[in-house]
């Protein structure tokens, strides 16, 4: 593949400090390197240009809109060119509001978006149901259409995402408001619950096989490393106990790799501040491995 690696150092979707630096934290556990030795072409194109704090918006219900518009309509023009170059975009966060512009970005190309959300959380909010006014808490609402203008309008005004081509894996911290929207538009999770009694083999086949069946034309990850349960994953900000394993976890990516429908990625949420030694960092390293390519005889 010829990837084209994207920095996002956002820490205005949410309030715990530091994970602006989860980009640097990425960097230093070896990612280019790692997809280099796999035979990939990787182009770190540095990171997106993030506002300071004095161009911040007070919105309480939206915590730092102007900011986190600013940077995601950035991040939004450059998935696309990426995309446009026949690069596959692999975006590190920052926290997840960044897949506002993500998604914003391969809409302008993926007319029929398949899309993996790897997270303890729906992260479907709007200002109305939010209990925090985070808006990492928000992006696949927007996502859909749903929320302030200024963040559905990003690359454009219509809905950058089908919610039957969506499908949640890990969830286990779920709002009312997300419940409810949930079960309105029929978008497939598989909750911890369903990883228990099926196994992750099971959840992926399964997870694969709808997605095919929806005859998408392009695939994107995004994954949240506090999907994985917080022993692994220490350094996120909203950590779930009960979460999905290392070995589950790279089972999964090793299926992805193999179904070939992959077309772009993002791990967000890594927080060095909030992290022991940088494990945090190293699993979604060693996580982007085997997404893909790596084996392990
Ligand atoms: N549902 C909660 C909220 O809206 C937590 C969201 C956590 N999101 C995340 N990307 N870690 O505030
Ligand atoms: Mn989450
Ligand atoms: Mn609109
Ligand atoms: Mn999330």
């Amino acid at each position: 593949l010829n990837i084209s690696m994207i920095g996002v150092p956002i820490d205005f979707g949410q309030m715990r400090r530091g994970v602006d630096m989860g980009p640097s934290a990425i960097r230093y556990a070896g990612a280019v390197e790692r997809l280099e030795a796999l035979g990939h072409e990787v182009v770190d194109e540095g990171d997106i240009y993030v506002p300071n704090a004095a161009k911040l918006e007070v919105h309480p219900k939206l915590r730092n809109l102007g900011a986190v518009v600013e940077a995601c309509t950035k991040l939004a023009e450059q998935v696309a060119t990426a995309v446009e170059h026949k690069k596959f975009p692999l975006v590190l966060g920052g926290d997840h509001s960044i897949a506002i512009g993500t998604l914003a970005g391969l809409a302008q190309h993926y007319k029929n978006l398949g899309v993996i959300w790897y997270d303890a959380h729906a992260d479907m909010n709007t200002a109305e149901t939010s209990p925090s006014g985070n808006i990492h808490g928000m992006p696949l609402a927007v996502a859909m259409e749903l929320g302030h203008e200024k963040l559905t309008h990003i690359g454009g005004e219509q809905p950058k995402i089908d919610p039957k081509n969506l499908v949640i894996i890990g969830a286990r911290s779920v709002d009312e408001g997300e419940r409810e929207l949930i079960k309105e538009k029929g978008i497939k999770v598989y909750s911890m619950h369903e990883i228990d009694r099926l196994g992750m083999a099971a959840v992926m086949e399964d997870a694969l096989a709808y997605l095919r069946s929806r005859e998408i034309d392009g695939l994107h990850l995004s994954l949240d490393l506090d999907g994985l349960d917080p022993m692994y994953t220490p350094g996120v900000g909203t950590p779930v106990p009960g979460g999905i394993t290392y070995r589950e976890s790279h089972l999964a990516m090793e299926m992805l790799q193999e179904s070939n429908l992959l077309t772009s990625a993002e791990f967000v949420e890594v927080n060095p501040v909030l992290d022991t030694k940088n494990a945090t960092a190293n699993v979604a390293v060693g996580l982007m491995g085997s997404l893909l390519g790596e084996s392990l005889v």
